[in-house]
């Protein structure tokens, strides 16, 4: 996550720029920077670490005259969030200035030929690498320049460009991340959403992938990486700038949920060396340490306790090391048998949950390696970990989890998998197919938020419903239980989530005629007895919300309704079914006419034991 924004017109582009940049701010606050040209052909840069306001301050009394510029607000990921590391970055010659928002797999590679080239960096970002290779390919064509190099790149990106011998000129690039153009009169604008430049027009056009935008003031040529013009949809954006911070959304959890293809791609993306075998450089237990671990220990709280419960079934499943999931409260007062053979997982959003940064020191002390699982940079179970895994899943603002707790679901399969690839419990090929899976995932969530009317109207018609139940099987039931948890934390509601097989042993008693239950019941070996239990439920007058997997219809005789998601990985489908657990309570919630983004009693970093 970051935020970028590019501008061409007749106003003072610095203005333009840092309004667009406030707008963003909400896509991550480690740095922030601008560059505008000067009519002297000058590109003039200002950059500072932290939130925009030191941007502010340090541009207060200085003047950044021109009509044309570029900014970025930084959410940190190749190198920490120093002044240095701020975007734009420039080339040798400070001819060229790029933002950028993605993650360059190959940027290793890349660097390490412009050093023998003759280039000298100066960050440690993947981006300072776009510089010199435009620097390099520049020959009065700029959007040549652009489509070569981004040719040349792997990975995910967004990149913005200006060129101080190119007055009416910026360029931008996208791919897998967004990028939307502001069409006005006598300007235009580039921005991650339109929320960046809605205060000066409402009409936008979209940027399709591996596609290569020409702005100027007078008009926008969007190509393919090859020169191709290519057609574009345009739209009105109808609604203001008041609802700007929210992007036309209602509530932050809307807007964070249907952010998830985004951030579970800025998860996973970057992850597969060239050498075909995955990398968590962030990781830093050496090789040797890790097969030396005899057991895995997670530890959270609320919605990453769930992650975590997702976690114990790939951890075991790739590595065969025994694992166990503590709610972190619990762990250290009942003596934990954990040592220098235990790698303790501490999952948390916010890496400052009292309970489990507790639990992280209490393994520590026991001698036991400690890998955090965050969306925080610099946050205090990040520092105190031996090892981070950041989520990168953005700033998330509703209070109830919904984006922080699908990126901490990809995460924990990457860990497996990165702990299977080094323990050899998993060969080269098999990891390289799980990661693919993985891959895919974006899409599919994509195609999964595009299902969910039909649930949203169930949804509004049982929201006076006093008890909802939820029931999964193996990885179902993770989600059966943060779907209880998220309706209770939103609607108030009684909601409990159990083991589909379990049910038969109590829980079962709380079925009346008409009682919802919504049943996670995605193709996998235990289909048949899931079948069976929903069968169980039905017969007792259950109202059943089956979530089915596409093309699978063993369950559907049984239910009232059907919502499909699409077919993968039976291990990964919790990063599918997690969506309809979300839009169903967020749904449910608001019908009773509820306020989503700050439930009644909670907090979102909750910082006491
Ligand atoms: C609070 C929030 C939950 C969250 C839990 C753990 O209770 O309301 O949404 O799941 O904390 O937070 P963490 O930041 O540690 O993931």
């Amino acid at each position: 996550m970051c935020g970028i924004v590019g501008y061409v017109g007749e106003q003072p582009a610095l203005d333009v720029v840092m309004q667009g940049l406030r707008r963003l701010e909400y896509r991550g606050y480690d740095s922030a920077g601008v560059a505008v040209l000067g009519s002297d052909d000058e590109l003039r840069i200002a950059r500072k670490a932290g939130k925009l306001a030191n941007l502010d301050a340090e541009l207060a009394g200085t003047e950044l005259p021109g009509t044309l510029g570029v900014g970025h607000t930084r959410w940190a990921t190749h190198g920490a969030p120093t002044d240095r590391n701020a975007h734009p970055h420039r080339d040798c010659s400070g001819a060229v200035a790029v933002v950028h928002n993605g993650t360059l797999e190959n940027f290793a590679e890349l660097r390490e030929g412009l050093t023998e080239r003759g280039h000298s960096l100066s960050s440690d970002t993947d981006t300072e690498a776009v510089a010199h290779l435009i620097e390099e390919r520049y020959d009065g064509d700029l959007a040549a320049a652009v489509r070569e190099v981004a040719k040349e790149l792997e990975g995910s990106f967004v990149l913005v460009v200006a060129h101080r011998e190119q007055p009416d000129l910026v360029i931008g690039a996208r791919r897998n991340l967004p990028l939307v153009v502001g069409l006005g009169d006598g300007e235009n604008f580039l921005a991650s959403d339109v929320t960046a430049f809605i205060a000066y027009t409402r009409e936008a056009r979209a940027v399709d992938q591996d596609q290569v935008v020409e702005l100027r003031r007078d008009g926008v040529r969007v190509t393919d990486l090859d020169g191709n013009d290519v057609e574009g949809e345009t739209y009105h954006v109808d609604w203001d700038t008041a609802a700007a911070e929210k992007a036309g959304y209602e509530y932050f959890m809307l807007k964070e949920i249907d952010e998830q293809p985004e951030a579970v791609a800025e998860t996973i993306g970057g992850r597969l060396g060239r050498d075909g075998r995955l990398r968590l450089d962030e990781l830093a237990i050496s090789d040797e340490d890790i097969r030396g671990f005899q057991q895995v220990v997670i530890v959270a709280c609320g919605s990453s306790y769930h992650s975590g419960l997702v976690g114990k079934y790939a951890i075991e499943r790739w590595t065969r090391l025994p694992t166990q999931v503590e709610i972190a409260s619990e762990f250290r007062y009942r003596d934990p048998v954990v040592g220098r053979d235990t790698l303790v997982i501490a999952i948390s959003q916010s890496g400052e949950t009292a309970d489990t940064l507790e639990a992280l020191r209490h393994a520590r002390q026991q001698g036991a390696w400690v890998m955090a699982v965050t969306n925080t940079v610099g946050s205090s179970i990040a520092r105190e970990s031996d090892a981070v895994f950041y989520t990168r899943s953005g700033p998330e603002i509703a209070v109830a989890s919904t984006k922080a707790v699908m990126t901490q679901l990809a995460a924990v399969y990457l860990v497996g998998l990165h702990l299977a690839q080094i323990r050899g419990t998993r060969d080269g090929d098999e990891v390289r197919s799980h990661y693919a899976d993985l891959a895919a995932i974006p899409r599919l969530i994509e195609d999964t938020l595009t299902r969910m009317d039909p649930l949203r109207k169930i949804a509004r018609d049982i929201s006076d419903a006093e008890r909802v139940l939820f029931l999964g099987r193996h990885v179902g039931y993770p989600m059966a239980l943060e779907g209880a948890l998220k309706l209770k934390e939103l609607a108030y509601v009684s909601a409990e989530g159990f083991p589909a097989g379990e049910i038969k042993h109590g829980p079962i008693a709380l079925i009346e005629q008409g009682t919802p239950v919504v049943v996670l019941a995605t193709r996998h070996a235990l289909s048949p007895k899931l079948v069976t239990n929903v069968q169980e439920i039905k017969a007792r007058g259950a109202r059943t919300i089956v979530i089915a997997t596409d093309g699978d219809d063993s369950v559907t005789p049984y239910a009232d309704h059907v919502i499909r998601v699409p077919d993968t990985k039976s291990l990964l489908s919790p990063l599918l079914t997690l969506v309809p657990m979300q839009v169903f309570s967020a749904e449910f919630a608001m019908a009773r006419g509820l306020d989503v983004d700050q439930p009644r009693n909670l907090a979102k970093s909750v910082t006491v034991e």
